[in-house]
């Protein structure tokens, strides 16, 4: 199915200048880029973006992690994204992140794992509109989409 999916590029990624790297990785598996933007979190956004954590111990240094600098949001569409961009992000632990995901390649440390995407349908469709109004979203098409998909 098609499917939308929210992804964050965290500040270390965006201060480490591997912004180009992580999204060339979805761009060539085939998935569009169809919203992007760089922002500054307030700490009211992190809080709601993260609020399933709001009762964890480490909640405090996520909100301040998240809020410390630049992040690059974006909208990413594709045939079943969701779970394929989970997959491609690899462990939230970055240690046990398989090598060949985004953590697995960049990362060493849980609060430091560099990117955000959507678990699931529904926290993609809230966390899209958490970040983005509707025309911010572009749709466009891709001339090579037949030898995307079958
Ligand atoms: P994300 O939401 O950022 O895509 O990460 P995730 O689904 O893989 O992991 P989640 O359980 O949702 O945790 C959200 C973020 O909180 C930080 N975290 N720290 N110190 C810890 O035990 C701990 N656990 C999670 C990470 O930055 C994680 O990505
Ligand atoms: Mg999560």
């Amino acid at each position: 199915m098609m499917e939308k999916s929210f992804v964050m590029l965290k500040p270390d990624t965006v201060q480490r200048r591997l912004m180009g790297k992580v999204i060339s990785r979805f761009e060539e598996k085939g998935l569009q880029i169809v919203a992007a933007k760089m922002l500054h979190i307030s700490p009211e956004l992190a809080q709601e973006h993260y609020q399933e954590h709001s009762a964890k111990p480490f909640f405090s240094n996520l909100v301040d992690y998240i809020t410390s600098s630049a992040v690059m949001a974006m909208v990413i569409k594709g045939d079943d994204c969701i779970s394929i961009i989970r997959k491609m992000v690899g462990a939230t632990n970055p240690k046990e992140a398989d090598l060949g995901t985004v953590r697995g390649d960049y990362a060493l440390d849980t609060g430091r794992n560099i990117i955000h995407a959507s678990d699931s349908p529904q926290s993609a469709q809230r966390e899209i509109y958490l970040f983005f109004q509707d025309d911010e979203i572009c749709d466009y098409s891709m001339p090579d989409e037949d030898l995307i998909y079958e």
